[in-house]
């Protein structure tokens, strides 16, 4: 098994044990530690290293200096013996131990550990090569490495019995950012590899390649090497894409919004390691790019096919629970989708939104809107759209009047709103274009399966962008944009008898949905969004 084969299976792990919170919580320290540059600003490709002498855990001193003049010195920095992804990488470096010797290069590990722990790991992982203990993360320092592991994940390693401030006798949990260095013996770094997300570690056969170099000689420092237009290349090291990754975060790392910069970095470092994890092949980029041309060539005002990718993807409805934040028991979110049109007429309460020939069964849907504790909230405006009956939105199908099947609410002083729409029906979304391509590839259908969609917002509440859906519908388990969530799912009763039809007015029988929408107290937002109507040809 490869390095990253077992830190990937250590993620999976990691990621099955943890609770949402928990896995928010560390990722946000992740998300934390790379805005604060540690890994960009830690020493680097062409630095000499600062000459330490550390004591090693078989007793004795280890001088760096000493080792060096044997030969280049591969130098793993890692986070203490508590730590699996520290473990496995320890396990993969012994494994490659003799290949290192042999190209006449020294390994040695440093962590903040103690003594006493520092045995453990050894013993544990049946390390041969020098595990050094670096009291107080000085030599770490020196790297500019450190780092204070944040207060909640501290918490939660609390929680599983590691106590890292006590681990290293220290006050806080202060840790190295994992790191790898090769070193040639002159004691200048000719490869680093320091990242903010702890489960990476460098690919052993990159260290190794640069070690095999640097034995046949392929050295020189990096502002000696050749620019490319003036030569083959020949005589340096070849840069590892590591490095370019490096170089790339650190030319966006002046973003003049700080939270740009830290949506492109992230995108660019999980961009980067998807790459090297699937090891990507040249037509395979030019394939997606290829891909995204397409969703642009074909999105007009009424097609959106970036929102469609993104909803099949699902990232849609992450973002959107994420971002969502509502209290239990209150109305959860659900998918906006392509199709929602702005400015939609607004309608008297008890007013019908069905405006065309034929649009469907009618439905009524009626209720009152709380908040979390049941006070009715007077005001609120509810904006619903819907399709008609063949599973059509209007502004696609110009055989329908324009907002046919659209309308705005306002609650009454009780809480209550009542409208007449037709009943939901499933419908395929669109299936003609790159996204239809990508959901054939992976068998899967294009179906959503019947819903009424809601944005109910009011001061003072959270504005929620939802849908709810129908309880009997085929489409329930398998949505193609993942919007389904148990709370969404409502009842339409047949409401057929003469009494109950004289008392709604109504000489035909229709569906009637009561549902109560529960808004959770907060900033209203606005959507943000609005699609186009499709002109008749
Ligand atoms: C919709 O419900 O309108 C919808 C949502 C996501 C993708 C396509 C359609
Ligand atoms: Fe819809």
């Amino acid at each position: 098994m490869s390095l990253e084969d077992g830190l990937e299976a250590q993620r999976q792990r990691a990621y099955a044990q943890r609770s949402p919170q928990e896995r928010k919580v560390r990722a946000a320290a992740v998300t934390a530690v790379a805005n604060a540059q540690t890994a960009e600003r830690a020493l680097c490709e062409g630095e000499p290293i600062p000459r330490f002498q550390l004591p090693s855990i078989e007793g004795g001193l280890v001088d760096a200096g000493l080792l060096l003049e044997r030969g280049p010195l591969l130098i793993s920095f890692y986070r203490g013996g508590w730590c699996p992804y520290c473990n496995i990488e320890l396990r993969a470096l012994q494994a490659r131990l003799p290949e290192i010797e042999a190209l006449g290069a020294s390994l040695v590990a440093i962590s903040p550990e103690l003594p006493d722990r520092t045995l453990m790991t050894v013993e544990s992982n049946a390390l041969t090569f020098p595990v050094l203990f670096d009291k107080g993360n000085e030599v770490a320092r020196q790297f500019r490495l450190t780092h204070q592991i944040d207060p909640q994940v501290v918490r939660y390693q609390l929680g599983n019995g590691n106590d890292v401030a006590t681990y290293n006798g220290m006050d806080t949990a202060e840790v190295p950012l994992p790191a790898t260095y090769v070193v040639d013996a002159g004691g200048v770094v000719r490869y680093a590899f320091v990242d903010a997300d702890y489960t990476r570690r460098a690919d052993p056969d990159v260290v190794i390649r640069v070690l095999h170099d640097l034995a046949a000689g392929r050295t020189a420092p990096p502002d000696a090497r050749p620019t490319p237009a003036s030569g083959t290349g020949a005589g340096t090291v070849a840069m590892s894409s590591e490095q370019i990754t490096a170089k790339v975060l650190a030319a966006v790392s002046r973003a003049k919004d700080p939270r740009v910069g830290q949506i492109l970095s992230a995108v660019i470092r999980h961009a980067h390691d998807l790459a090297r994890e699937v090891r990507l092949q040249p037509r395979e980029l030019l394939a997606a790019a290829d891909f995204l041309q397409r969703c642009g060539d074909i999105s007009d005002e009424a097609r959106h096919e970036f929102i469609l990718l993104s909803d099949v993807l699902g990232l849609t409805m992450v973002v959107d629970t994420e971002a969502a934040g509502v209290a239990d028991g209150a109305l959860e979110t659900s998918v906006l989708g392509p199709f929602y049109r702005a400015d939609a007429p607004w309608e008297p309460t008890g007013a019908n939104i069905s405006r065309g020939a034929g649009d469907g069964e009618p439905a009524r849907i009626h209720g009152r809107v709380l908040d979390t504790s049941g006070t009715p909230v007077s005001g609120a405006v509810l904006d619903v759209w819907g399709t008609n009956g063949r599973g059509l939105y209007e502004n696609v199908d110009p055989s329908q009047p324009d907002y046919n099947l659209r309308g705005r609410f306002r609650s009454a002083a009780d809480g209550s709103y009542d409208l007449w729409t037709v009943k939901p029906v499933s419908y395929p979304i669109p299936d003609d274009g790159p996204v239809g391509d990508l959901l054939a590839v992976t068998g899967r259908h294009n179906m959503r399966p019947a819903h009424f969609h809601v944005i109910a917002s009011a001061d003072g509440y959270r504005t929620i962008v939802t849908e709810l859906y129908t309880d009997d519908d085929p489409y329930l388990g398998s949505d193609a944009v993942f919007g389904v969530k148990p709370s969404l799912v409502v009842h339409y009763n047949r409401i057929d008898n003469p009494e109950a039809l004289q008392a709604a007015g109504r000489s035909e029988p229709y569906w009637d949905l009561e549902h109560d929408l529960i808004l959770t107290p907060g900033q209203a937002s606005s959507t943000g969004f609005s699609a186009g109507r499709r002109r008749a040809v």
